[in-house]
């Protein structure tokens, strides 16, 4: 009964697993190795991803497999099960990886934590605690970004600890009649409240969301709607000095490839421009800002609306109904992988900065990102 017996053990195994599974998740880092390559002893990798609910077998840790293994790299998923002993390991200089990716500090401190661990271990990380207090804060970033000219919306800030109170007529005036009050350090448009008199009564409702927070008290920008349905709405990305630029609609959240024809159509260079200066002032790795295309008179056609969002959104549609597509995840895959691979082998930077975008309609499966360079170092 060779068959039989042979089922139960395939049935016992299953059940051996779920059992292990259940009952005693495994925090033991689990390495993932080049493909083909041989599988090393010791705890070390090159690549580590934080983000709390990415498992092993996700659609983006294969693809970041996928991206890393011809360069022989290998890559570590930082989940919830094991950013406490990662962290420990860290600080107590073990297993030191070459570069940390942190797409989660954000939303759940344990992973500022790693992150600030790993920055304090020498590990090269993508995230920089310092830059992200200058960057990330929007209050801070706010001033600093007009003051290089860029085009952001008239805001006036309310300090935490400040009264909230009525704004001057010069305020006023360049806040306008209906306007848009957030905190500071927003995640996802939490604590955001749209379309309101910019009056005391009103900032000190907002306020009420987070006191401890500084507020801007921001102009409503508004922006088009583009030939079929289109939200005149981009998100412009710097990923380790590549540029790019997807479609993405606030009001459902989705993205959308952004091709060649389309920045032609709509001339969009100058908000590629935008990024490149973003890039140059904040000296930040990998952000994306939020673009609003507009016609208001007198205001810029591109309105910065959200000015560094770091950790940014990698989980492809596929895998999150509201995730950036595959073929954009796939080529940041790539990006990472050739900056882990030159710095693993003291290659230093790629000179100049280049721009991907789609191909469009008709362009072959895999073959969709195309890059031009746009300028020299
Ligand atoms: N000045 C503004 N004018 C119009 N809409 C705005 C403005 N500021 C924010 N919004 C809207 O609110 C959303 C969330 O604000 P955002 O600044 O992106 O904060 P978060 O960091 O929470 O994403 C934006 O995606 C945009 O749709
Ligand atoms: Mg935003």
């Amino acid at each position: 009964m060779g068959t039989a017996n042979g089922l139960r053990d395939l049935a016992n195994k299953a059940v051996r697993r779920a059992r292990k599974l259940v009952g005693r998740p495994d925090e033991s880092p689990w390495v993932l190795r080049p493909k083909g390559g041989v599988r090393g002893g010791d705890g070390y990798v090159d690549f580590v991803i934080g983000l709390d609910f990415l498992n092993n077998n996700a659609t983006l840790t294969r693809m970041l497999h996928e991206a890393m293994s011809p360069y022989g790299l290998s890559l570590l998923v930082a989940n919830k099960t094991n950013v406490v002993k990662l962290t420990e390991d860290y600080r107590a200089g073990r297993d030191r990886p070459l570069v940390y990716l942190d797409l989660c500090s954000a939303i759940a401190p344990e992973f500022g934590e790693l992150l600030r661990a790993a920055a304090g271990a020498g590990v090269y990380t993508i995230g920089q605690p310092a830059l992200l207090d200058q960057w990330t804060y929007k209050a801070r970033a706010q001033k600093r970004l007009e003051e290089v000219g860029l085009p952001v919306p008239a805001t006036v800030v309310i300090a935490a600890g400040e009264r909230s109170r009525e704004l001057s007529a010069e305020e006023r005036q360049a806040v306008g009649e209906r306007c848009v009050i957030k905190p500071s350090w927003g995640v996802a448009g939490k604590g955001v409240v749209a379309n309101v008199k910019p009056t005391a009564e009103a900032i000190e409702a907002a306020r009420q969301f987070d006191l401890k927070d500084d507020y801007l008290v921001q102009r409503m920008i508004k922006w088009e709607k583009l030939g079929g349905g289109r939200t005149a709405y981009l998100r412009g990305y710097n990923v380790l000095g590549s540029r790019t630029l997807l479609w993405w609609a606030p009001e459902t959240k989705l993205y959308d490839l952004l091709s060649w024809a389309d920045v032609r159509e709509h001339d969009l260079m100058p908000a590629v421009e935008l990024i490149e200066r973003m890039a140059q002032v904040t000296g930040m790795d990998y952000f994306s800002s939020e673009i609003a295309i507009t016609s208001g008179v007198g205001q810029p056609r591109f309105v910065l609306i959200d000015y560094c969002n770091d950790q940014c959104d990698m989980n492809p549609v596929s895998a999150q109904a509201d995730g950036p597509p595959d073929e954009w995840v796939r080529w940041v895959c790539e990006r990472l992988a050739e900056f882990v691979w030159r710095r693993k082998h003291g290659r230093g930077e790629t000179v100049g900065s280049s721009l991907w975008l789609a191909e469009g309609k008709g362009a072959a499966a895999g073959e969709t990102m195309t890059q031009r360079v746009v300028s020299a170092a």
